[in-house]
């Protein structure tokens, strides 16, 4: 018998400072009407200029240490989702891995976009199985906002910044019950990062023009593939655990736009009740949206003790991700 692996605690990190879609309407060609109705979104964090992103990282790893009652000497891998870390090296989990005294931890980055978070508890999931590693620190960790140039209308109204985490170890019941990792590199055109010019009215005075990388994006095409891989994730994850669709009680989904949320519900014909919805509040954190949603879930009761819970992400890459989990 293979060992069950769960979720032993979590935790997130959000910037204090909110950015409004009223903000934006005095920065870039928008309105707030146009981004609710759009996209769902209200408001979203944006962390302050002396902020990195393993500044995030390091204070959501602390709080799932805490919630999981687990030291960080007790820690023996760690891995970070991002695709906006500090620098190209070292890694942003070596980072956290000096801040939580975790001395003899393995630790690396997952780039996988906004699906990070479920490659790196995949990952994870394996180590611990096979008995190479017994606890697990996993972090998504994104300062996203970094890559937008905030006068291009159609990707600044999206993003946010922030970090999730959780601890991952054997447990004796529920558990992580099944995993489905996909990707589409020929698609990988659809949203990438290109070096250019950025506009950044909010770190400088005025229209200050910096020259910095920054994402450009297909939206209408990336909704059509989120909604179908979301979906085909969803259906291929239950079936590998064994799961109908009405069993679900909670699908934490990734939060890029409430309406793919909506389509996503849909094709799975699930109520929309039982999809975890927090976009309103920060927009589209990438590897880290879901990691801040299922927290909120679990510490608001949306999901409690012998739910089923379904989480699934998709991003840039392409790539999309389900797991589902009894909890
Ligand atoms: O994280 C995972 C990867 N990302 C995604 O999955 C994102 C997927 N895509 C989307 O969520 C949506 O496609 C967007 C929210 C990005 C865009 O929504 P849309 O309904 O597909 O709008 P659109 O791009 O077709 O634009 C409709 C109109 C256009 O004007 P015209 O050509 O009809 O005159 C745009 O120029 O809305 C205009 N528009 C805006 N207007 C006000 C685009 N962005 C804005 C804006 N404010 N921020």
């Amino acid at each position: 018998m293979m060992s069950k692996v769960g979720i032993l605690g979590l935790g997130i990190y959000l910037p204090s400072r909110r950015l409004t879609n009223f903000d934006l309407e005095k920065i870039a060609d928008t309105t707030d009407e146009w981004i609710r109705t759009r996209t769902g979104i209200v408001e979203r964090r944006i962390a302050s200029p002396s902020e990195r992103t393993s500044d995030l990282a390091i204070k959501a790893g602390q709080s799932a240490l805490k919630d999981a009652k687990i030291s960080g000497d007790k820690i023996d891998l760690i891995i970070v989702a991002t695709i906006s870390p500090d620098s190209n090296f070292p890694s942003m989990a070596c980072r956290v891995q000096k801040a939580i005294g975790a001395a003899k931890a393995a630790a690396f980055d997952v780039s996988a976009a906004c699906s990070g978070y479920l490659y790196a508890i995949t990952t994870a999931k394996q180590y611990i199985q096979t008995g190479l590693y017994k606890n697990a620190l996993i972090i998504a960790a994104e300062r996203i906002t970094n890559l937008i140039d905030w006068k291009d209308r159609s990707t600044c109204v999206l993003f946010g910044d922030g970090a999730g985490a959780c601890v991952l170890g054997k447990v004796k019941t529920g558990g992580i019950k099944s995993e489905v990792l996909q990707s589409c590199g020929a698609q990988g055109d659809l949203m990438h990062v290109v070096p250019g010019t950025v506009r950044r009215p909010l770190e400088t005075d005025g229209d200050g023009i910096i020259k910095l990388p920054y994402i450009v994006m297909h939206g209408k095409e990336l909704f059509k593939a989120a909604v179908n891989s979301m979906a085909e994730a969803v259906q291929a994850a239950l079936k590998k655990a064994n799961l109908k669709t009405s069993q679900i009680d909670c699908i934490v989904p990734h939060q890029a736009n409430d309406r793919i949320i909506s389509a996503v519900a849909f094709k799975l014909k699930i109520p929309k009740e039982k999809i975890f919805v927090n976009i309103n509040k920060y927009g589209n954190m990438s590897a880290a949206s879901i990691a801040v949603a299922l927290y909120e879930a679990v510490k608001s009761k949306r999901i409690r003790k012998g739910d089923h819970v379904v989480l699934v992400a998709f991003g840039a890459g392409l790539v999309s991700a389900a797991n589902v989990i009894k909890w």
